[in-house]
């Protein structure tokens, strides 16, 4: 059975047109343009076709904070789906079908979090961890008091890590909420990463290489190269335009993930081949499950799994480590 998702305009690409300046809904801030830019940027890279090799079998498995995942995608976290999509489903039933299928596809699954704490995050955590826990806490920048909160929630289930989404300091409903988000500096990332004890730290939201530096020096573990879908900022750059010159900053010391844009198995090809460790997809996945539960994630990930394998082969990649800058032209 289908669910109706009345906020979402289910274009046949996922671009930021339609949807423009739609916030609650699914459009970009202000003109939507860092939203549009994110796909427009990816189009513009070309995969280089080259059969002339004996590549057969294709190893898509990549290794992930430790676990053996069997794509380098993961479904980004995504709060608030009954406001942002017109969906008649809690965030607690959204997520338990989200990580399902992430889990029967082993991939990361990413939580998300909003300002109403038992429905956006704390049900959400205890979906992700009956599902098996395999992904990350995404938790606001709040002021620190409510961090530390969220981190009881942390300690109650047992999930694989946890992330910050600091460019939410910019979505506009939270930024005035009685618990108000704020801006972080590297001082706070460094607590931050203190209060996940061994476990691993996300920062997400890095779109320059000065920030992906201090967020290594506050000790995290991983970056995820996101302008949070085009909602905190207009006019950013693409994800994909900042991603070459964030991992050259990072030199392999920490994981980098990006998002923004990604639609199909060679946006994720174009991605890794840039050096990125893996690729989250937001709304296309979200959008599935709001629709169509688990099945219809499982699908939107075997079509994506299907064309990355494709271009694997086109390009001449046998696993993920052949995928190199050499295989995309600019
Ligand atoms: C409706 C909606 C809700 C979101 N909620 C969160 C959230 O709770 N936490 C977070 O880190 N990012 C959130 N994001 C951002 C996504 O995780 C992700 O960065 C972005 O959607 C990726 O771009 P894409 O949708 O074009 O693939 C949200 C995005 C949307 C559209």
């Amino acid at each position: 059975m289908k669910r109706e998702a009345t906020l979402c305009r289910q274009c046949p690409v996922c671009n930021g047109f339609a949807c423009r300046g739609e916030i609650p809904g699914l459009g970009g801030i202000g003109q939507g343009i860092s939203f549009i830019n994110n796909v427009k940027e990816l189009a513009k890279i070309k995969l280089n076709l080259d059969v002339l090799n004996d590549v057969k079998d294709i190893d898509t498995s990549t290794d992930l904070f430790g676990e053996k995942c069997d794509l380098p995608l993961c479904c980004a976290p995504i709060a608030g789906i009954r406001n942002n999509y017109g969906t008649d489903i809690s965030d607690y039933d959204y997520n338990t079908e989200l990580a399902k299928a992430c889990r029967e596809e082993n991939i990361l699954c990413f939580v998300g979090d909003g300002i109403d704490f038992e429905n956006y995050f704390h049900l959400p955590a205890k979906a992700l961890h009956e599902q098996g826990g395999k992904g990350f806490l995404t938790i606001k920048p709040w002021q620190m008091e409510t961090v530390k909160q969220r981190f009881e929630t942390v300690k109650e289930f047992d999930v694989l890590g946890v992330a910050m989404d600091i460019d939410a300091a910019g979505l506009p409903l939270l930024r005035n909420a009685k618990t108000p988000v704020e801006n972080k500096d590297i001082r706070a990332l460094h607590e931050i990463k203190k209060l996940c004890g061994d476990k691993p730290f996300i920062v997400k939201g890095i779109m320059t290489k000065e920030a992906a530096l201090l967020a290594l020096e506050a000790g995290a573990d991983g970056i995820i190269v996101s302008n949070h879908g085009g909602r905190v900022l207009d006019e950013t750059p693409a994800t994909i335009e900042v991603l070459e010159e964030i991992v050259e900053a990072i030199n392999g010391r920490l994981t980098v993930l990006v998002d923004g844009g990604f639609r199909t198995g060679n946006d994720i090809f174009k991605a890794i081949a840039l050096g990125a460790d893996a690729v989250l997809v937001g709304r296309p996945l979200a959008l599935a499950c709001a629709t169509e539960g688990t099945d219809g994630v499982r699908n939107s990930i075997q079509k994506l799994k299907k064309e990355f394998i494709h271009a694997m082969r086109m390009t001449g990649c046998e696993n993920i480590s052949a995928i190199t800058h050499t295989k995309v032209r600019k």
